[in-house]
């Protein structure tokens, strides 16, 4: 089975390999339009966490408690999930990569906030470098443009899924010029429509990808999925 990643809405993305379910961002229950696959039945070995805001941090505890999965993000919300009483945890921080038994995972910077949902501080916020069997996936977590992004270009980028919705991260003008720092093969656009502070036309934003870059981008509906 090829690697496959499917959008669940928001920030939300599930990369299943051929033995591994990685979660990022699973905020779920609290999307104003359920995405096609819950909470209660999402599989997930690995739960990946960009930053502590609560459309990020979402059913992490609970998909944990149910999955057993292990949690990884920055060393200050494992603290914090260790609170919850979360144990299968691993803590990282910008910069850091570990080889973990789905391949490696890097934390790279973001521009954004973190802090958690009961006020409790979250650390800085970070984005993902997946280096998987064959395969390089960018997850850029809630961010602004930043000129760095270049140097995450370096890294050979397969599929990068990047925030449009504006307002609260990059939008969409800021994410074309993410993608020409970035150069990714293949480029899916998230966090926006989850509500109308971030409502954007990505048709209209692919088309210019299409114009403008050598990426191809693609826009999927909730619960669709690309493969690797
Ligand atoms: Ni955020
Ligand atoms: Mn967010």
């Amino acid at each position: 089975m090829a690697t496959k990643a499917t959008w669940l809405g928001h920030a939300c993305v599930l990369i299943r390999t051929e033995r591994h379910s990685i979660l990022i961002d699973p905020f779920l229950s609290g999307q104003p339009q359920p995405p096609p696959i819950s909470a209660q039945q999402v599989s997930a070995d690995f739960i990946l966490l960009t930053h502590g805001h609560v459309d990020h941090v979402g059913d992490t505890v609970s998909i944990a408690r149910r999955t057993g999965a292990t949690v990884i993000s920055n060393y200050e919300i494992i603290s914090w999930l260790q609170n919850q009483g979360l144990s299968k945890v691993h803590p990282m921080h910008i910069g850091g990569s570990y080889r973990f038994a789905f391949g490696r995972l890097k934390l790279t910077p973001a521009m954004h906030g973190s802090g958690l949902p009961d006020g409790s501080y979250g650390g800085n916020p970070c984005g993902f470098l997946l280096f998987l069997d064959g395969c390089t996936i960018y997850h850029a977590g809630d961010t602004g443009l930043f000129g760095d992004m270049a140097l995450l270009g370096e890294a050979k980028i397969d599929l990068a899924f990047l925030p449009i919705g504006d307002n609260f991260t990059m939008g969409p003008e800021d994410a074309l010029r993410a993608v020409k720092l970035l150069q990714p093969r293949r480029v899916v656009p998230i966090h926006y429509n989850t509500w109308d502070l971030i409502r954007q036309d990505a048709q209209a934003w692919a088309e210019m990808v299409r114009k403008e870059t050598s990426a191809e981008p693609i826009v999927l509906a909730v619960g669709s999925s690309v493969e690797l």
